[in-house]
């Protein structure tokens, strides 16, 4: 059940996401390198859960061909009009779910950067992605899936109140105002292995008045590397590599999980 509008759907939460993760933060992720280096110049990358375009746009300035697949009209909106803005011509965004959206071009390398596939909120739908995946990844293609590997202090079961370690702002891209985010409230469903998060965005002026105040709800689910691994292996791929970052690193509780697949 909803009460508030969702993260990604429209206003603040959407409009900082790019001042948030930014070149630098990309960088310092290290993601787009990641993906690059399974990468084919002379063929299709499809991205699901494209956002902004903050991968697919960085990928198709290194001269990659990258189609997003994006559900939110105010996301898409963005990584439209930054495309625009590219040197380089290789990305275009399609508005689908990435359960079901339908490409005549196979890949060569499908990914679901940045947790994209944890707003799949049950293994039905994760599992009938994994099944559209399959029917769009060429013969040899490769998947790398990016989430996280959450702890148990943070998957503590039941409803509470983040610490102040949650809280950000950054400056708005446009209006230049100060921006305060701040999670108000966690609730993990331990069973459904889903978390529901609320958080408050206010908007101030110079002289600190509120001048937007939005509540936004992001519900996600978490699967844990043993599960993500035999659900990928059961649904048609074979796990090559699964790591705690972008580096390489051994898995790592508490860490992220990249994990890259190719079809059996
Ligand atoms: C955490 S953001 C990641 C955005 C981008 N991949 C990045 O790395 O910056 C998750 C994105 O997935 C999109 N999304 C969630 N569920 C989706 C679905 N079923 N199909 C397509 N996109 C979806 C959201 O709207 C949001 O833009």
């Amino acid at each position: 059940m909803t009460d508030f509008q969702g993260f990604y759907e429209a206003g603040l939460s959407v409009e900082i996401y790019d001042t948030m993760f930014d070149e630098e933060f990309t960088q310092q992720l290290g993601d787009v390198r990641f993906y690059s280096e399974y990468a084919k110049k002379d063929s299709l990358i499809i991205e699901l859960g494209s956002g902004t375009g903050r991968v697919s746009c960085a990928l198709a300035e290194l001269g990659y061909k990258v189609l997003g697949i994006e559900n939110s009209d105010a996301m898409l909106n963005i990584a439209n009009a930054k495309r625009k803005g590219l040197k380089q011509k290789g990305a275009k965004f399609i508005k689908a779910d990435m359960k079901s959206f339908s490409v005549k071009i196979p890949a060569s390398l499908i990914i679901i950067p940045f947790r994209s596939f944890e707003m799949l909120l049950d293994v039905e739908d994760q599992i009938a992605c994994l099944n559209n995946i399959s029917k769009h990844l060429d013969q040899q293609g490769k998947l790398i899936i990016h989430i996280t590997y959450p702890n148990s202090e943070q998957l503590k079961p039941g409803l509470r109140k983040p610490d102040k370690s949650w809280c950000s702002q950054v400056p708005h891209p446009k209006t230049g105002n100060r921006v305060l985010m701040d999670a108000k409230s966690i609730n993990n469903n331990v069973v459904n292995q889903v978390s529901r998060e609320i958080w408050k965005f206010k908007e101030f002026s110079d002289d600190e008045d509120v001048l937007r105040l939005e509540t936004r709800e992001i519900i996600w689910r978490w699967t844990n590397p043993p599960e993500l691994k035999s659900m990928l292996e059961n649904n048609g791929f074979t796990v090559l590599e699964h790591y705690s970052d972008f580096n390489r690193n051994h898995l790592m509780y508490g860490g992220q999980q990249i994990i890259v697949a190719d079809k059996l």
